[in-house]
């Protein structure tokens, strides 16, 4: 079966790399080897699992200036990310509870990601 390797960065520093399966939410996995990520809905329509992406692990540049990579390429979500608008998907901001990734790829995660995208308008 596919998988590919999730790095979760936290603000305070710290890392924890998942292993996601082809069909695996990020939530999923994480919560499968004890990652804490918040949730509540587990639908995508309340937004508390929102993570933001970095990068991808493809060998591109991580240059703070290099624009940033196409969250369209890096998640397929198995239903609607309601709680998202498409400016925000299209900045990099990807619902965790329903979103498996495609590639290898790094995910801030935390609440300043929480903070920096508006409330669920159906929370
Ligand atoms: S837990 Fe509600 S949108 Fe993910």
């Amino acid at each position: 079966m596919t998988s590919h390797e999730v790095t979760l960065e936290w603000t305070d520093g710290r890392t924890r790399t998942l292993d996601v399966a082809e069909r695996q939410s990020v939530l999923e996995a994480a919560q499968r080897v004890g990652a804490r990520l918040p949730y509540d809905c587990r639908s995508g329509t309340c937004i508390t699992c929102v993570g933001r992406l970095l990068g991808l692990e493809d060998g591109e540049s991580d240059d703070e200036d290099a624009s940033r990579p196409d969250v369209g390429d890096a998640f397929a979500y198995r239903r609607q990310p309601r709680a998202l608008t498409d400016d925000e998907r299209d900045d990099g901001y990807v619902l965790l509870c329903i979103a498996s990734p495609q590639a290898d790829c790094r995910i801030e995660v935390g609440p300043r990601v929480r903070a920096e995208v508006g409330d669920s308008p159906w929370a």
